[in-house]
């Protein structure tokens, strides 16, 4: 499905959240607090926007993993085309529930609209868990569903009736990903059971913000030991 979509997936994202996204991962960013001497893990990279928002931050390298090599593609061209910070970052395929690096390699564990993807969530917060070192940080960016009845019924209209087609379009996709999109924001966690999964998977001080009328939640956890 990301393969279909790849090559328009930073228009769509642009187009679709009326130029907000990217403000939305910069406020992911920000309550991760990335320091000079911060490695960052950005899991679910898809075209790198979050990775490169870290490394713009001045994180000290920022490793990109996904699994889809189309969403890889754009995100090392765009690495490529930039100078700059964006050069401290690598990209590798893998996988969020199996990750290929030895316990407590990053300070920061990030993904971005990603988790709600991701097959078995539990499993994958317990592998953002052992990838963290003492003191670290876990944030994940997630569409949410508003909590306002008023603005929620506005917001379902346009992800579940206007967006898919228009997405769609932009894209010039035969996979349905756009109708799989929507749903799947209202059929993951709601922010309250993320937290408890989030402490099951031993992670504490966990904290969520609201963004946008509630369409979006950053949510930051922490390791203590
Ligand atoms: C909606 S995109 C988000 C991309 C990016 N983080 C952003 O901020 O736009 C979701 C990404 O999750 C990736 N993905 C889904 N399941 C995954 C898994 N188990 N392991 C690694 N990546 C996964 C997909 O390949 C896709 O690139």
């Amino acid at each position: 499905m990301f393969t279909s979509i790849a090559h328009a997936y930073d228009l769509n994202n642009r187009v679709h959240s009326f130029g907000l996204d990217q403000r939305w991962r910069r406020r992911a960013v920000e309550a991760a607090a990335p320091v000079a001497t911060d490695d960052v893990l950005d899991v679910a990279c898809g075209t790198g926007d979050l990775a490169e928002a870290f490394a713009r931050a001045g994180a000290r390298s920022v490793t990109g993993l996904d699994y889809t090599p189309a969403m890889l593609e754009v995100a090392r061209a765009k690495a490529a085309r930039s100078g700059g910070a964006p050069g401290r970052i690598q990209y590798i395929q893998g996988d969020a529930q199996a990750l290929p690096h030895a316990d407590r390699s990053f300070d920061i564990v990030s993904i971005g609209f990603g988790i709600r993807n991701v097959a078995d969530p539990a499993l994958a917060l317990r592998e953002f868990r052992r990838m963290l070192r003492p003191g670290g940080r876990l944030v994940i960016l997630e569409f949410s569903e508003p909590t306002s009845a008023f603005i929620r019924f506005f917001h379902r209209l346009y992800t579940h009736h206007i967006m898919p087609w228009t997405a769609t379009i932009l894209a010039r996709d035969g996979s349905g990903a756009y109708r799989y999109l929507p749903r799947s924001v209202q059929t993951f966690l709601d922010p309250r059971h993320l937290a408890d999964q989030l402490t099951a998977a031993g992670f504490s001080k966990v904290s969520q913000h609201s963004l946008t009328m509630g369409t979006c939640v950053v949510t930051l956890a922490r390791v203590t030991s």
